[in-house]
């Protein structure tokens, strides 16, 4: 039985992995600074900071992968996000090595290209784009990619960065009918990244099928991703909550609504949002 450490493991995507893990066979090792309630006889637990990379390297040895999902998961103050979702990321990644851990699962967020302007404003969005993180969150994000893709070609280590949606029993407003994702999709990503054959270091977006909206997800399909659910047909019970604004209006340029970021992109946005409709050359591939 293969063992798959997760760290946040107390929060809410790990809460809904952890389960699904287990349904599918394998042992789990849940990490967190908050304590996990363990109910499952192939489920481990050990209250482990990421940022202590010694504690970690004892936690991670014996596990086949290691799914990172603990990280800064506010646009909080630079220094909470250097702390977490960078010194956490570099950490993580030292212990992983140190301790003889096969693989990683880097949870990103669809964020790190938040600030580019979503469909019908823009191209859908593949894994190619020039990054435009629409937080410092967002920065947090991609800089754990970068991480990634440095210890997959350099130090042979296989990596799967998912650059996850929101996680959700159904899509909550109308941007994210294009962004969502149910968690049996998103175990069924990670599974990927624990198994495939010939993964060397891969992004990939976490989403469940919705592909003809926002983003260009061919990278996943190409890895074997069959989502099982879609938001396809949910249209009308989310545009009834959450209607588009009025043509030409104010709120129709807002970067919440130009963008694939949201709410994020609006945060602290100064000056003319036109920008933001701005494309480069590879931006669609
Ligand atoms: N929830 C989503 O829809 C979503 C979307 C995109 C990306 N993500 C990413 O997925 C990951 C998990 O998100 P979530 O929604 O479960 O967040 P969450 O805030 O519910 O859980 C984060 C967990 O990390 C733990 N944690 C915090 N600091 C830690 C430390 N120093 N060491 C170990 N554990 C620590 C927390 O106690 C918490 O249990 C995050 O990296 C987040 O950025 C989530």
């Amino acid at each position: 039985m293969k063992r798959i450490a997760i760290t946040g493991a107390a929060g809410l995507v790990g809460t809904g992995l952890r389960t699904q893990l287990l349904e599918r066979g394998y042992g789990v090792h849940s990490l967190d600074v908050r304590p996990v309630a363990i109910e499952h006889p192939s489920e481990t637990s050990a209250i482990a900071d990421v940022t202590d990379q010694a504690a970690l390297t004892r936690e991670l040895e014996g596990c086949d992968t290691v799914v990172h999902l603990a990280a800064c998961t506010t646009d909080a103050a630079w220094p909470e996000q250097v702390k977490l979702s960078m010194e956490g990321s570099i950490s993580l990644f030292d212990a992983a090595r140190s301790a003889g851990v096969k693989r990683v699962v880097y949870a990103s967020s669809h964020h790190v290209v938040g600030l580019h302007p979503r469909a019908p404003h823009g191209p859908r969005m593949g894994n190619m784009a020039i990054l435009r993180p629409d937080s410092r969150y967002a920065v947090g994000k991609a800089f754990g990619e970068s991480i990634g893709a440095l210890y997959a070609y350099k130090f042979g280590m296989p990596v799967l960065s998912i650059r996850i949606g929101n996680v959700n029993t159904r899509p909550i407003d109308r941007r994210r009918l294009g962004s969502w994702i149910s968690f049996r999709d998103l175990a069924q990503l990670v599974v990927i990244g624990i198994e495939h054959e010939d993964l060397i270091f891969d992004v990939v977006y976490g989403i469940s099928d919705a592909s003809g909206r926002h983003y260009d997800n061919a990278a996943a399909y190409a890895l074997g991703y069959v989502p099982q659910d879609r938001s396809e047909g949910l249209d009308d019970e989310v545009l009834r909550d959450d209607p588009p604004p009025a043509l030409g209006s104010a709120a129709a340029r807002a970067p919440s609504e130009l963008t694939l970021g949201g709410m994020f992109s609006q945060a602290e946005f100064v000056g003319d949002s036109a920008r933001l409709l701005t494309t480069h050359g590879n931006d669609a591939k």
